[in-house]
């Protein structure tokens, strides 16, 4: 929305949340401050806020005030049950159609953004007929397709913007309302409409198939650790092709984030509902794949470890699912982290921009060992050297670009030897850091050591 307001000076957007915190956050004069950590973001916020953007908690009036409405409140995956673990949470969204149709006192285009199960709009259409007042309706299937530390250029140069809507002259009309916005700054031809439920299925589509080639080259991953094939010149050589194309082939410890797993259980979910086993059996394997490369990197470090990580110390380098965010959901360090205190080990974490309390909830998420234990076992450190100092070994969780420019040396000589690096993100120069000493494990490579060791 702060991009929307920058972009189109003379639209009024004013964004309205519960949270009274997160709300003053967002006013916070210092942009540093602002709730969410995304390069670019606090620029966009400092030059629109005031002038055409305004953050408030008073949700009935900018719904009253609106011409156009945009549902943006989290979808998580079902804690309870029918579909618990798999399907949608869509309490949120049907609160804030009942409240916007409560409220309502003139015509209204309400704009899904948050990702939903297929057929959601119908729902929402519902809703807002039935408890509305009278006044006119239009729904609209506007996914986002950003990715997290790249969200603002993002949304300043998209592929694509997909706007779904109703097929009647009402539809049109709303959904020409959207395209106008987005033409203020996006070429026409690059903004596709569709119609509700395509636009709807086109986002878990979109992340499914991102997923899978994630899933796809980690699989091949653990195949070249078998052989003496290097997955990043399989990936190179596979990536060279044009129809295959070279991003997303980045063999990892696994992916994470709030869409990719989320959005494949969902889909998983609803073709299980319509009896489609394979289709749900194929899209699951994905998850399977990705937990699995989760729990391979970590038992590959206990077994690396002499079969035993039980009172030795580890150093997490990054603890965000991926680089320039502060974002920790599903993160692949989490699990990892999870799997090795359940063989006792003890860990040592920094990341740039992620804070302690948010690492500890993380892990009192999963609720493995009581709340004291997370605390006693995990320290988070603020200085890298520190997280890394005595340490048995340490791991890439997370490809923050400083990790590469540490002063290595350095790090070898303040740790127990022999010093091992476990790489979850391929990012560090293997060659440079064996000729330092270090034994280094890559993911989708055989582990690399000097032939002697340095005196
Ligand atoms: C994703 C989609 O890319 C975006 O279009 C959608 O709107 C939301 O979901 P996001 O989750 O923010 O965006 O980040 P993304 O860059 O897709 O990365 C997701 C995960 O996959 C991260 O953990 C990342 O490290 C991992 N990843 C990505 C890999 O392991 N290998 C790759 O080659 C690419």
């Amino acid at each position: 929305m702060a991009v929307i307001a920058k972009q189109c000076p003379h639209v009024k957007v004013t964004v309205v949340d519960l949270n009274s915190a997160r709300i003053a956050a967002w006013n916070d004069p210092d942009t540093d401050n602002i709730p969410v950590y995304e390069p670019g973001l606090g620029d966009v916020v400092a030059e629109a806020r005031g002038r055409n953007l305004f953050f408030s908690t008073d949700v009935d009036k900018a719904i009253d005030e609106a011409q156009m409405i945009f549902i943006s409140v989290n979808t998580p995956t079902k804690t309870y049950g029918a579909g618990k673990g798999m399907g949608a949470d869509l309490k949120w969204i049907e609160l804030c159609a009942r409240q916007i149709a409560r409220v309502s006192k003139s015509d209204k285009i309400v704009v899904e953004k948050s990702t939903l199960p297929v057929r959601t709009a119908e729902a929402l259409k519902d809703i807002l007929q039935f408890t509305g007042s009278g006044v006119a309706f239009q729904v609209l299937s506007n996914p986002e397709f950003l990715a997290e530390g790249t969200a603002v250029q993002d949304l300043l140069m998209p592929d694509r913007v997909l706007v779904g809507g109703d097929s009647t002259p009402e539809g049109k009309a709303a959904i020409e309302a959207l395209v106008e916005i987005y033409n203020n700054w996006i070429p026409r031809e690059r903004i596709l409409t569709t119609n509700v439920w395509s636009s709807e299925l086109s986002k878990l589509v979109a992340n499914a198939f991102l997923a899978q080639r994630i899933s796809s080259i980690n699989a091949i991953s653990e195949l070249c650790e078998k052989t003496e094939a290097d997955v990043n010149e399989v990936s190179r050589a596979i990536g060279a092709d044009s129809r295959i194309g070279p991003k997303f082939l980045k063999a990892s410890v696994g992916f994470g984030g709030s869409c990719f797993q989320k959005d494949i259980l969902n889909l998983v979910y609803i073709s299980r509902t319509f009896g489609l086993t394979e289709v749900a059996d194929y899209w699951e394997q994905v998850i399977i794949m990705n937990d699995h490369q989760k729990r391979r990197f970590a038992f590959n470090v206990v077994r690396n470890l002499y079969n035993t990580v039980s009172g030795k110390k580890i150093a997490f380098l990054g603890w965000a699912f991926k680089k320039d965010t502060n974002d920790t959901r599903e993160s692949a360090a989490i699990y990892v982290a999870d799997f090795l205190l359940n063989e006792q080990a003890e860990i040592k974490v920094y990341d740039p921009k992620v804070t302690e309390k948010q690492i500890y909830a993380d892990l009192d998420y999963l609720e493995s060992r009581p709340a004291a234990d997370n605390r006693e076992l995990v320290k988070v450190e603020s200085d890298p050297y520190e997280a890394c100092k005595n340490v048995h070994a340490i791991a890439v969780l997370t490809e923050w670009d400083e990790f590469k420019d540490y002063d290595w040396e350095r790090i070898y000589d303040n740790m127990l030897k022999p010093a091992k690096i476990f790489d979850g993100r391929n990012l560090l120069d293997a060659e440079k850091l064996t000729d330092i000493g270090f034994i280094v494990q890559s993911i989708g490579a055989k582990s690399i050591t000097r032939k002697t060791v340095p005196a």
